[in-house]
């Protein structure tokens, strides 16, 4: 079983995009500024844009962020992007989900300029994902492409099981893999709530991704030996013993599933850290593009 070890790829990462950055800077150029916006005060959703901000910092970014109240309006928001559309400082920004539920996440996430749609949720960016054009890719399957990508992990001509169709990962990843080049040429099922008779398919399955957020759902007897094993699940479970109160749990009973697995990702450790060095990529995309 080998390891797909997301905190030293996504690390192998942000030293590459340093490296971008000094270039940048000993040319006199303005470096990359992404910002994020966070409606509300969901711990994990905080604690997720504070990640982000700081590797900014790590690799060489300028960041802001903007904390807006629980209570903010639709059309205050839209005003706030308008903004950073406009501000010729920011080279690409996101808003973090969820958002509360006054406010109406595809309106919000179609007021985004494309070009500064470093998360990659624009309709248009997505389409554009979907037809094989150049875009921005979601940051977590983008993390997912590459830790394959990395690990030389062959994906043509397999059976691909995505587990979850959600707009972020489950959809975009279900779409990718099955995309011509590598890593792609999958042969692609996408499985959710309504799927019937869930361990018949993942027990046929070469690769799994597993977004669901069920902690230790994917069970050693839904596995076939030597599958690989991609788990993007990071639910908060209470766990008196620890620190912080909680523990990160991933989708994946991983003791058992690992002796099976042929690479799987651990949690933490995994596809979390991947998202973020992802998400600095295509803010450098952004920057790119814009000059
Ligand atoms: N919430 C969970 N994952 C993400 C993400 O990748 N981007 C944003 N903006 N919100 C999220």
């Amino acid at each position: 079983m080998i390891l797909l070890d997301g905190k030293k790829v996504s690390n192998d990462i942000k030293n590459e995009i340093t490296e971008e950055v000094k270039k940048m800077k000993a040319k006199g150029e303005k470096v990359p500024h992404l910002a994020a916006i966070i409606v509300g005060n969901d711990g994990a959703s905080l604690t997720y844009v504070a990640s982000k901000v700081k590797a900014c910092e790590r690799v060489g970014f300028e960041s802001t962020m903007i904390r807006m109240s629980n209570t903010t309006s639709e059309i205050e928001l839209l005003d706030k992007i308008e903004e950073l559309n406009n501000n010729p400082e920011i080279d690409g920004f996101i808003i973090q989900l969820p958002l509360p539920k006054q406010i109406d996440t595809q309106k919000v996430l179609m007021a985004v300029d494309p070009d500064k749609d470093v998360d990659g949720f624009h309709p248009m960016n997505f389409g554009k994902m979907a037809l094989d054009m150049s875009t921005f890719i979601p940051a977590t399957p983008f993390g997912i492409l590459e830790l394959l990508d990395r690990y030389n992990v062959e994906t043509k001509g397999k059976h691909t099981v995505v587990i979850g169709r959600s707009h972020i990962v489950g959809r975009p990843m279900s779409i990718l893999m099955g995309r011509k080049g590598f890593p792609g040429n999958s042969t692609v099922t996408i499985t959710h709530s309504h799927t019937k008779n869930i361990t018949q398919i993942t027990s046929q399955a070469d690769i799994i991704i597993s977004a669901l957020g069920v902690p230790n759902f994917l069970k050693a007897e839904m596995v076939k030996d030597d599958a690989v094993i991609i788990d993007v699940g990071i639910t908060r479970v209470v766990d008196e013993t620890s620190p912080k109160g909680y523990i990160i749990t991933g989708d994946v009973d991983f003791e058992n599933v690992s002796k099976k697995a042929s690479f799987i990702t651990p949690v933490p450790g995994g596809v979390g850290p991947m998202t973020i060095a992802m998400l600095l990529k295509n803010t450098l995309l952004a920057r790119e593009l814009r000059h």
